[in-house]
């Protein structure tokens, strides 16, 4: 028997890194790993190594920066399964932050743009869209992935690492309102620094590595 027998939970930015490391966990404790990504090669090739494996699995390409993909994403996992448990917002643009890696000076407006909606509108459009499906449940948790460079700053990324200290701000003010008005819960984990690429065994025990805010 699984930790996540029966439940269906949507991870954003599943397709890669940690977001698919979350799906595969997700699987093998049991539950549907809903695999949504804008990449949709990646979201698909997730679901399909899941169900190879015996898992339960659904890919669906969606873009969190914006709100009717956000819709059509939380369309399809009602459709094909009647709920959702678990919303991981776990997407964000980190990896691949291009040469704005320099001096806060040289961030450019469309990259500073681009970060804030996709690692802060992202989560608050995903949100809007899943939530009310828990609410006429009135049950349903939702995770945020922020960071811990949002506590100890980084010396680069500026626009990073701003848009997870907001990500700490949104999940407080959620975890209230749902508290206040449900069951439906709210939590914030911040990873430690992972490389997918060089290090692929690291994705084995993700959580154990990620600390509740
Ligand atoms: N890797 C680390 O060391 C680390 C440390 C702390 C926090 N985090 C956080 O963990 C999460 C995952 O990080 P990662 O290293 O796996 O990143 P990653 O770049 O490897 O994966 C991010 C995923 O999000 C997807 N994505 C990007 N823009 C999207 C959009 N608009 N809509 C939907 N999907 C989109 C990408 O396609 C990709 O699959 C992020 O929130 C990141 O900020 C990572």
């Amino acid at each position: 028997m699984g930790l996540l027998d029966g439940k269906v939970v949507i991870v954003t930015g599943g397709g890669n890194g940690i977001g698919r490391a979350y799906c595969l966990g997700i699987a093998r404790e049991g539950g549907t790993a809903v695999v949504a990504d804008i990449d949709e090669k990646a979201a698909d090739g997730v679901a399909k190594a899941i169900k190879d494996s015996g898992g339960k699995s659904l890919a669906t390409k969606v873009d969190v920066a914006n709100f009717s993909s956000c819709q059509e994403m939380a369309k399809k996992t009602l459709d094909a399964h009647g709920k959702i448990d678990g919303l991981v917002n776990n997407a964000a643009i980190f990896m691949s932050v291009p040469a704005e890696k320099g001096s806060w000076q040289e961030i450019t407006e469309e990259a500073w743009d681009r970060i804030m909606a996709v690692n802060v509108k992202g989560l608050w459009l995903s949100s809007r869209a899943v939530v009310p499906a828990m609410q006429q449940r009135k049950q349903g948790s939702v995770v945020n992935i922020s960071s811990n460079m949002a506590f100890n700053g980084g010396l680069t990324m500026m626009h990073y690492v701003t848009s997870k200290a907001a990500v700490v701000g949104f999940s407080r003010v959620l975890a209230r309102r749902r508290r206040a008005r449900s069951r439906i819960t709210s939590a914030r984990l911040r990873p430690e620094f992972l490389n997918g690429s060089s290090s692929p065994k690291i994705w084995l025990a993700p959580l154990s590595i990620c600390y509740p805010i």
